[in-house]
Parts: structure tokens; C-alpha cells; sequence
């Protein structure tokens, strides 16, 4: 028995990147797994490397800007101990030329999406007593920049989603937290990542799994009061000062 058998994960942008990770690391402690995204290539292939480490998984295709899609995904992963709402879009580019488009598929994507699965799901946890979510947020919703946002307002969305998801399903045995990541090598180039090193306390951009081993912990039995919390996983990029010198970042 490992510390998740017996229980249920869906996470939501498990074809790549950190729910990627997060599929794997979930399944590793026994968890049987719903990869689900937009690419259903990339989700076989995950799928198939769960299973040859010889866990469980399966895959089911949902474009999260789709509020019939949401709905079909939420039905169809039936019974879920573990969600980890972890797909997210952005566009990037100053506030005046973001589009209408954009802007939407960001907030029904990265807010409207979280909202609607965790409303469907979380209450059916309560009744069972117990569940926990994780949310994806980002150092995006407390640090501002520009070209980001709308992208950093959908993650300070949904730190304030999960404060008050923890006082709404909390007194039914149900967790709500956010892990905030930093840089992660995913699918930003690498160049563009590699910029922010000397702003990070531990001088290296994370990988995913920094990420998805913060978000099995928070599922499992050592993570059983923690509730409604934003846990940054950055190296300490938004602890600290930026360094005052190029040899102080060195
Ligand atoms: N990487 C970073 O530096 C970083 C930093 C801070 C926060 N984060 C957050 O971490 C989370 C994961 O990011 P990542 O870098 O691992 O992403 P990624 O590698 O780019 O993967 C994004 C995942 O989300 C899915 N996805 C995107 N739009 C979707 C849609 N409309 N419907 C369904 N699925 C969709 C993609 O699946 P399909 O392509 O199959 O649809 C893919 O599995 C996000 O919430 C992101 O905001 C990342």
C-alpha cells in the first residue's frame, strides 16, 4: 500500500510540463490518475508511461475554454479524492493590445475552468469527508510586471479562490491549497527562463517535478492541515530583494 492507493487524481494539464509531473507523482504514491488536455497524442504517451512504471491512468480529452467540455470532464472522471487544478493559457503582450479573445480564454481557461471543476467536484469530497485541491497558481499574482496582466490577474483570482474554497469545504474534511511555482522549465524557451537565475535566491530555474513534489505532498497524509494556503515553490524569488550588484547575483 502506498500513501494514495485507494484514491482518485485528476489533473488538469497532465499532458505536459508540471501536470505532467504531477500525473506521475501522484501514480508513484498509488494513485489511480485522470490525464486529461486538449492533446490526445500527448496524453496517450503520458498514460502509457504511468502504466509502464506500473501505475494507473487514464485519458480524458477536454478543452478547458469550453464550459460543455468542464462539464463533460467533471462527469466523466466520476469520483475524485484529488483535484489538481493545474492547466493554464496565457498571452502575454501589453494591456492595450490584448484582445477581447485573449482576455477570455485566459479568464474562462485559467478562472472560470477552476471554478466550475472544483464546484463540481468539491462537494461530492464533502459528502464523502474528505478531499483535497490543489490549485496552480504562480509569483505572477503578487509580483507585477508588464505583459502579464491578465494572466497575473487570473492567478491572484485564484489564490483568492482557494482562501475561500478553504472556509467553504474545510468543515467537511476537504483541503483547499495553492502552490505558487517561479520559473519552471516547461514550455517557455529556455533562454527566456534562464533571465531570471540571478534574481532567484537558489540560482537555478526549477523542473517540474520541484513542482509536482510539493503538490504530492499537500495530497497526501503530510499535508493533512495545511488549508488555504499559498505555498510558493521559487526558489525564494519572492521572499527576497533582487540583488543590489551583478556580483552579489553571482
Ligand atoms: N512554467 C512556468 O514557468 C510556470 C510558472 C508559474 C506558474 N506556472 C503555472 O503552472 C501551470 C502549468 O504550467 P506549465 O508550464 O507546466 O504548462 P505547459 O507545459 O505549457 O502545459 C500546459 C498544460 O495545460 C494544458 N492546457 C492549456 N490550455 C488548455 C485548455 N484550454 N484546455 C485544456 N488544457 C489546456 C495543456 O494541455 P494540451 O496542450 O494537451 O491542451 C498542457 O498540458 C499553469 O497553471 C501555469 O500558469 C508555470
Amino acid at each position: 500500500m502506498s500513501e494514495l492507493t485507494g484514491k482518485t487524481a485528476l489533473i488538469t494539464g497532465s499532458t505536459s510540463g508540471i501536470g505532467r509531473a504531477t500525473a506521475r507523482s501522484l501514480a508513484a504514491r498509488g494513485a489511480s490518475v485522470v490525464v486529461t488536455g486538449r492533446n490526445a497524442a500527448r496524453g496517450a504517451e503520458v498514460v502509457a508511461r504511468i502504466e509502464a512504471d506500473g501505475g494507473t491512468a487514464r485519458f480524458i480529452a477536454a478543452d478547458l475554454t469550453d464550459q460543455e467540455d468542464v462539464a463533460r470532464l467533471a462527469r466523466e472522471a466520476g469520483d475524485v479524492d484529488i483535484l489538481v487544478n493545474n492547466a493554464a493559457g496565457a498571452s502575454f503582450g501589453l494591456s492595450a493590445d490584448i484582445t477581447t479573445e485573449q482576455y477570455d480564454a485566459m479568464l474562462d481557461g485559467n478562472v472560470r475552468a477552476v471554478y466550475a471543476l472544483t464546484a463540481a467536484l468539491a462537494p461530492r469530497m464533502a459528502e464523502r469527508g474528505s478531499g483535497s485541491v490543489i490549485n496552480v497558481s504562480s509569483g505572477a499574482a503578487v509580483m507585477g510586471d508588464v505583459y502579464n496582466a491578465v494572466y497575473a490577474a487570473t492567478k491572484g483570482a485564484v489564490n483568492a479562490l482557494t482562501r475561500s474554497w478553504a472556509a467553504e469545504y474545510g468543515p467537511s474534511g476537504v483541503r483547499v491549497n495553492s502552490v505558487a511555482p517561479g520559473p519552471v522549465y516547461t514550455s517557455a524557451p529556455v533562454e527566456y527562463l534562464d533571465l531570471y537565475i540571478p534574481l532567484i535566491p537558489l540560482r537555478r530555474v526549477a523542473r517540474p517535478q520541484d513542482v509536482s513534489e510539493v503538490i504530492a505532498f499537500l495530497a497526501g497524509p503530510g499535508g493533512s492541515y495545511v488549508n488555504g494556503a499559498v505555498i510558493p515553490v521559487d526558489g525564494g524569488l519572492t521572499a527576497v530583494e533582487p540583488p543590489k550588484s551583478p556580483a552579489a547575483a553571482a
